[in-house]
């Protein structure tokens, strides 16, 4: 059924010229079967005989029911996970080479069932089928991949203590490690989460959203077809407060990586505490600052902080929310911008030419309809959206607010929708108190083609990633989709 809604998908993807209605109308395919959830490379029905619905965003069409995993669920998932990682288990005497091999092999189904993992992750996100196949898969093959290189250069240390002592540091699984994964890149975060895990020997589970259940279930099969032991990885869908709350605070899960709302996050740091002390690892929320420099290539500038603020209809944690544009540029970096989220495709996530698809549930649309407003009302200038896109549902227009002051909700808040807030600065060092001037630090860029002040800038700013846009080349080479190869540096 899989492979028939994927050939359908992909027919449709291929198209080029249908309207949004005949792709909503193409979108209603046969929902695959209800899914399960994936305990000891076994299918199982949910203990309480529960069931939720996982909707097409673009569509608002039910695509399957999934089988809901609740405290019980997740007891068992945690008992067959610790019994896989018990010393003398096949996975614990297993080379660390081997699991690298495993890895690259679950890679390398990955990328065999790439137009079907794409088209399921299109349809349960509502993300453009493009986007889907070339960065949500592109980054989670490559992901298994690096990591699978991880697994055999693990090394300890030895270290010269003193008197008649041998002294050295061997590292360990740490042993269950639970995930909470959100909704926005689940396949990607899928594999961000199992991926590091399973190279350093450890079993996991793990929880995709409520809202995007599918391709985790579906890398379930994969994960037994490469061969990975029973138990290694488990799969249980289900919803915040019962499965995930129920990870949180097991008292046999030994560390919890969560990816999500802050707020889930103190949540998550308190259950850890008040149960068995687990390690937590936390991805939370951001409100990154994106700063133009008056001498950057204007027209590049522009490109890239739109597709920083509007990517994944504005649903990342990285995205470029708060964009400070130097005086004298900032009249036409408004215009630019304005002239571009105009010509943005908006529409069916299968048409190939759709960039923009819609956000992910009501509360999610709700909630960015409802900043939209506070911009208004605070006195922020409209420059073009700040409404849903007529009888579409969930969609909404991509949106611009100039004359953006620090101390409106749109600049403090974290928004996760497609809405651009440019804002305007005299001085290096005002835009970098400005820019640091949150609660969050999560990422940053800086555009300009001075690399003194993109080096300097970038080492004041408070943030765990700073982008530097330096343009190294002549203005007249047209940069490709992977120019920032080229031409930025990360750190
Ligand atoms: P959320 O934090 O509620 O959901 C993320 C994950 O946490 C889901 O798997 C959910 O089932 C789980 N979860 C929810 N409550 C839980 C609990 N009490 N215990 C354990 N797990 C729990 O995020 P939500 O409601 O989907 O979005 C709210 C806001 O969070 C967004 O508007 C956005 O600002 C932010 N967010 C940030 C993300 C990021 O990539 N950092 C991803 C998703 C949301
Ligand atoms: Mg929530």
């Amino acid at each position: 059924i899989f492979i028939s809604i994927a050939l359908h998908c992909n027919r449709t993807a291929m198209a080029q010229n249908g309207t949004i209605e005949n792709g909503l109308a193409r979108n209603a395919c046969p929902p695959p079967l209800p899914q399960p959830i994936f305990i000891n490379n076994e299918w199982h029905t949910s203990i309480k005989g529960k069931k939720f619905p996982t909707i097409n965003p673009a569509t608002g069409v039910k695509i399957c029911d999934v089988e809901e995993a609740d405290k019980a669920d997740v007891d068992e998932a945690v008992k067959a996970a610790k019994a896989a990682g018990q010393r003398g288990s096949e996975w614990r005497r297993m080379d660390a080479s081997s699991r690298g091999r495993l890895l690259h092999r679950l890679a390398d189904l990955l990328e065999r069932e790439r137009a079907v993992l794409a088209t399921l992750e299109s349809m349960d996100t509502g993300k453009p089928f493009l986007h889907a196949f070339f960065v949500d898969l592109d980054g989670s093959i490559k992901t298994l991949r690096y990591y699978a290189g991880w697994t055999d250069k693990i090394h300890g240390k030895t270290m010269p203590v003193d008197e008649n002592f041998v002294c050295f540091t061997k590292h360990e699984p740490i042993g269950v490690c639970g995930a909470i994964i959100p909704w926005n890149f689940p396949l990607l975060m899928f594999t961000w989460k199992i991926a590091p895990a399973l190279a350093c020997g450890n079993t996991v589970v793990i929880k995709p959203a409520e809202q995007t259940p599918l391709t985790a279930l579906h890398v379930g099969a994969l994960v037994k077809e490469a061969g990975f032991p029973p138990g290694v990885v488990n799969i249980v869908p289900g919803f915040g407060p019962t499965a995930g709350a129920a990870i949180a605070s097991h008292m046999n899960i030994d560390k919890v990586a969560f990816t999500g709302s802050t707020e889930v996050g103190q949540l998550i740091k308190a259950a850890a505490a008040k149960s068995n002390l687990k390690r937590v690892t936390l991805e939370l929320g951001g409100k990154n600052p994106c700063i133009v420099f008056a001498d950057s290539d204007l027209q590049l500038a522009v490109e890239e902080t739109q597709k920083g603020s509007f990517f994944n209809q504005g649903q990342a944690c990285t995205a470029a929310s708060r964009v400070y544009v130097e005086e004298p540029v900032y009249d036409e970096f408004v215009r630019l911008s304005v002239e571009r989220a105009k010509n943005i495709a908006i529409g069916d996530p299968m048409e190939p030419r759709t960039s923009h698809g819609p956000q992910i549930d009501q509360h999610q649309f709700d909630k960015i309809l409802e900043l939209v407003d506070s911009g208004k009302k605070e006195g922020a200038t409209l420059e073009c959206g700040g409404c849903a896109v007529k009888d579409r549902g969930l969609f909404i227009h991509p949106t611009i607010f100039s004359d953006v002051k620090d101390h409106m909700r749109i600049a403090k808040e974290e928004i996760f929708g497609p809405v651009q807030c440019i804002m305007k600065f005299k001085t290096q060092k005002e835009v970098i108190d400005r820019a640091n001037s949150s609660q969050y630090g999560l990422t940053a860029a800086v555009f300009t083609r001075d690399v003194h002040c993109a080096m300097s800038v970038s080492a004041a700013l408070e943030a765990g990633t700073v982008w530097k846009l330096i343009l190294l080349f002549s203005k007249d080479i047209k940069l490709k989709s992977d120019s920032k190869k080229h031409s930025c540096f990360q750190h």
